[in-house]
């Protein structure tokens, strides 16, 4: 089986002013110290991106990464308010697409895998969400939507993906949200492993929390997370990224 370094994903969505974006950057780079193991990507809104990346740069924290939010499929014209890989390329490692909450803004999976396809083509790492709306959902329904996002995308890209198991009915911000439970994600994500092989790094995402976070890090076909709102509090998400990072 590859071998994945742990991943961690701060998802801050659209929060943060940019007083907070870098206050936030500075201290999870303080508390992180030097002893982190995992790849920690986060990924702040559009217009904080340089910032971020500028702080990480500046205090050399390695193994943090930019991530984008989201991004067009096309390289430019006219698209008023939208973002292409070509713009991002220079600043961002990494590309949330697809997350639910973009649903709204006609991201079907046909447009996500057209979007899967062109940050491949610039090269940013596409971090691709697929996730049930309502529990007891059979796991072939979300293998099915894994074929429609990476339709056409070859194998010899695999390593550079990152598949996130999110159902949306998990996601901190919904009535009644709760995390699944370590079983429940073990059945989805070997599932998943068998689909898409051992190349893609395969996370879980959905009200992760501090003191949830040990039940999912064990799973062996799961090699990280998606932090939503407890990535905005620096001190519980490095006491994730350690657990993570320690596991
Ligand atoms: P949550 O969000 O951790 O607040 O549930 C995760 C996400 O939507 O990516």
């Amino acid at each position: 089986m590859a071998h994945h370094n742990p991943m961690v994903v701060a998802n801050w969505k659209m929060n943060t002013s940019l007083a907070d974006a870098t206050v936030l950057t500075q201290s999870i780079i303080r508390a992180l110290g030097g002893g982190n193991q995992a790849d920690i990507v986060l990924a702040p809104p559009f217009v904080w991106l340089y910032p971020v990346k500028e702080i990480i740069s500046a205090l050399k924290q390695t193994r943090l990464y930019v991530g984008a939010q989201t991004m067009h499929d096309k390289e430019e014209g006219p698209y008023t308010g939208e973002i292409s890989a070509m713009m991002l390329k220079r600043i961002v490692d990494f590309v949330l697409l697809g997350h639910s909450e973009r649903a709204p803004y006609g991201e079907t999976p046909e447009k996500v895998n057209l979007k899967v396809k062109r940050a491949l083509e610039w090269n940013i790492n596409p971090i691709v969400f697929a996730g049930e709306e309502s529990e007891n959902t059979p796991v072939s329904k979300l293998l099915d939507t894994l074929d429609m996002l990476l339709h056409g995308v070859a194998q010899t890209d695999y390593h550079k993906l990152t598949i996130v198991y999110e159902p949306v009915w998990a996601i901190s911000s919904h009535a009644h949200a709760h995390a699944v439970t370590g079983h429940g994600l073990e059945v989805v994500t070997d599932a998943v492993r068998k689909h898409v092989g051992d190349e893609p790094r395969i996370l879980y995402g959905g009200s992760v929390t501090a003191s949830n976070v040990s039940q999912f890090m064990h799973i062996p076909s799961v090699d990280g997370v998606v932090v939503g709102s407890a990535s905005l509090k620096a001190k519980e998400f490095v006491a994730i990224c350690s657990l993570i990072s320690a596991a």
